[in-house]
């Protein structure tokens, strides 16, 4: 009986963890900062994160030159590539951040807060006008 109510627990919990799962963030509705996009600021920080933790694939210049590029699903992107950067929007680069892309080596950053998210997205988004 005992048993029986572990096992009874276990699947409550269980259920509770798929709907959150299925109810992921809807991208449609997030608010885009945009002063913190174009903050010197913002971008100052967003750099410092990006040597911390993308400049390993993508490059301590952000050129997509990263030291672990080779053998990857996919190239890093390399953002100082204008038509990357006319094709891409800050929601979209938030939303790759926040669950990565699929079928590619990219990585969800779920250890990123939603400000340190905002911050290297404005970073990434300069690179292509003002350099690294
Ligand atoms: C383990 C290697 C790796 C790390 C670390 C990494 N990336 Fe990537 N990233 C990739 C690869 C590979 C791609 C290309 C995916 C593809 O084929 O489209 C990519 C693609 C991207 C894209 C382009 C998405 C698109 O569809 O336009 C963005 C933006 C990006 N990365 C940002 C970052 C940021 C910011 C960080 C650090 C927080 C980071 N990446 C860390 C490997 C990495």
């Amino acid at each position: 009986m005992k048993a029986m109510g572990a096992l009874l627990i276990s699947l409550a919990l269980s259920a509770c963890s798929t709907g959150d799962a299925s109810s992921t963030i809807d991208y449609g509705t997030v608010e885009v900062p945009v002063g913190r996009l174009s903050s010197d600021d913002a971008r100052g920080r967003g750099r410092t994160l990006f040597r911390k933790r993308c400049a390993l694939c993508h490059g301590e210049r952000a050129d997509g030159h990263g030291a672990r590029r080779e053998g990857l699903s996919g190239k890093p992107i390399n953002f100082h590539n204008k038509e990357w950067r006319a094709n891409v929007t800050p929601l979209r680069v938030f939303e790759v951040l926040s669950e990565g892309k699929r079928g590619t080596s990219m990585p969800a950053w779920p250890t990123l807060s939603t400000e340190q998210k905002w911050d290297v997205t404005a970073y990434v988004l300069s690179v292509a006008e003002d350099g690294p």
